[in-house]
């Protein structure tokens, strides 16, 4: 059976049993406590709460979808026979239609009758300190005939809450064979009991305070992965065997290892889906999970020798195979292309200079790792691929405190100069009243740098900084240089600055010892005093300058920069104002 047909045979099954049959919801929930949607009831959580009402919306409390989903936890087992960052979910839901009885009976009939396949066994909860065993579910499925029956406990079948609060409850799994022959969990069954006032990590720890509590409605929420459903249904051995990847498969090149093949495929198609719901990539929240997922892809590819047009041909196999069930991927096929490519021509811009800052490292861990994130984009998992020997000791938790403490040393840093006058930073040279004007000042600051340095390379290095003011209106320069600049400098100037604004370089910062950080050729403002140790700033292999902060982390989050006017300042010193736009 292929997999469009499984699709739609489970949403009508559903149907013929009173269920109301709802579209997958975006990737990008409205539930701002998670970053992309990764269950098929989180669209419903409103409805277990009763906080919605499921009549009023769907004409019944029951309800059935295909929902696009995403893990993001299992980004560094794709590759394996089985974990995947996208996937689709299907899922019957009930927000007090319907109870254990009928939940169990409709995913039997389903698995046994309408897809003709075996259960190879069950699962039910063995009970907590808190929730009793589920004897109730035991009972059902012996007397459906289910005889394997196991019992697991917390870790396993019991959900949620998804995000930092929300329904849950114990569950019972269905499990049935690959054509290998291997048992694979095809569909969770939870049973929502609960509501629970905190994350999962602190329902798990125990924490003081925070109890379950029972739900006035019974709620159930199924869920089951359609690959594995198909991998079960189409007798293949994994799910890249089935026909949801396949043909994806087929496009790459035969020699590329498997491991790579799946990776590739995983994320391209996770991409897709990302770009056609709306997300860019970024260096922030949901964005950044799409940045890293098509860095990897490029990596892959770049490794690998294989032409750009081979990822172009795989995009296009997604929106076809799954354009007719996920009608935005043909709508914004464009935009998906022309996603990919621009991503793609920004991160080559850097990659292989990151690659040969990599190849000159004798062993690559967290701080090594963490500076090549920083000065070249490339993320975690993009350092993994280069060589697996030479990142053998780098782990994603060393690398994640990494990032953590550089968050925590920036924020301490611009904290220092808050404070004072009214105003949230004023360093003399820097001044902003709020949080607005702060963002704003920072891309005119670092505007500022590039300035200078644009300055230098159009006028000569003769060009030196006599001086600045930043507020969140425009940035105004003074520097050494003895005559009037001519429009065709100016443009020059404002071209250059605006180049490196395209290649949206990182903006990173080096502590040092002052006698070396002059040594690096770093720029400094020879009037004004400095510390033991300075803060060196570079701005990708543009600009180097000493400075305070704070800074933007990324040029492009810097906008259109536009040179308003030049004039005199004082004799032999020019004085440029310029604004950010966008
Ligand atoms: N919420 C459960 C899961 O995602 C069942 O749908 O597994």
């Amino acid at each position: 059976m292929d997999s469009s047909e499984i699709r739609t045979r489970f949403l009508e099954f559903f149907r013929e049993q009173g269920h109301a049959v709802v579209p997958s919801s975006s990737l990008i929930p409205d539930d701002p406590s998670v970053l992309l949607t990764t269950a098929g009831m989180q669209q419903f959580k409103k409805y277990y709460t009763g906080e919605a009402d499921p009549m009023r919306d769907f004409g019944s409390r029951n309800t059935a979808s295909a929902q696009k989903s995403f893990r993001t936890s299992d980004i560094d087992e794709v590759g394996d026979e089985r974990h995947l960052t996208f996937f689709e979910m299907l899922g019957n839901f009930s927000f007090g239609g319907y109870g254990k009885t009928e939940a169990i009976r409709f995913a039997y009939e389903f698995i046994t009758d309408a897809m003709g396949l075996k259960i190879s066994y069950v699962t039910i909860f063995q009970g907590s300190s808190t929730v009793p065993q589920d004897e109730e579910s035991r009972a059902i499925w012996q007397a459906l005939g289910v005889a394997d029956i196991r019992e697991e406990g917390m870790n396993d079948v019991f959900w949620g809450p998804t995000g930092s609060s929300g329904p849950c409850g114990p569950t019972t799994e269905i499990y049935c064979k690959n054509a290998a022959g291997q048992d694979i969990e095809i569909w969770n069954i939870v049973f929502n009991q609960f509501f629970y006032p905190g994350s999962r990590e602190e329902l798990l720890a125990g924490t003081p305070d925070k109890e379950l509590q029972p739900l006035a409605t019974f709620g159930v929420d199924t869920g089951m992965g359609l690959e594995r459903l198909a991998m079960a249904s189409q007798k293949t051995n994994t799910i890249f065997e089935t026909d949801l990847f396949a043909p994806l498969l087929a496009l790459l090149p035969r020699e590329l290892d498997e491991r790579k093949r799946r990776i590739i495929g995983d994320h391209t198609r996770a991409a897709t889906f990302l770009i056609a719901d709306g997300v860019r990539p970024s260096n922030r929240a949901a964005g950044y999970i799409l940045r890293r997922l098509m860095r990897r892809v490029f990596a892959l590819e770049r490794l690998a020798a294989i032409p750009p047009h081979v990822i172009g041909a795989v995009v296009h196999e997604v929106i076809h195979d799954y354009g007719d069930a996920y009608p935005e991927l043909k709508r914004e096929g464009e935009t998906i292309r022309r996603e990919f490519d621009a991503e793609r021509e920004k991160f080559l811009k850097t990659l292989d200079a990151g690659m040969k800052e990599f190849g000159r490292l004798p062993a690559v861990g967290a701080t090594e790792a963490f500076t090549l994130y920083q000065s070249y984009g490339m993320p975690f998992e993009v350092i993994k691929e280069l060589d697996p020997q030479k990142t053998a000791a780098l782990t994603r938790d060393a690398f994640d405190r990494e990032f953590t403490k550089h968050q925590e040393i920036s924020r301490a840093g611009a904290e220092k100069k808050f404070g004072g006058h009214g105003l949230v930073l004023d360093t003399g040279e820097l001044k902003a009243k709020d949080e607005a004007e702060l963002e704003k000042v920072t891309r005119l600051h670092t505007a500022t740098h590039l300035l200078h340095q644009a300055l230098r390379t159009v006028l000569g290095d003769s060009v030196h900084q006599m001086g600045s003011d930043i507020t969140a209106e425009r940035t105004r320069f003074d520097f050494a240089f003895d005559r009037k600049l001519t429009p065709d400098e100016l443009k020059s100037v404002e071209e250059l600055v605006n180049q490196q604004v395209a290649r949206d370089l990182p903006v990173t910062k080096a502590e040092l010892p002052i006698e070396e950080a002059k040594k690096t050729g770093a720029l400094y403002f020879f009037k004004e005093k400095y510390p033991e140790q300075v803060n060196v700033y570079s701005v990708g292999d543009f600009s180097k300058e000493f400075c305070g902060g704070p800074h933007v982390t990324h040029t492009g989050q810097i906008g259109h920069v536009r040179i308003v006017k030049e004039e005199a300042s004082s004799a032999g010193v020019r004085r440029i104002r310029a604004i950010v736009e966008g």
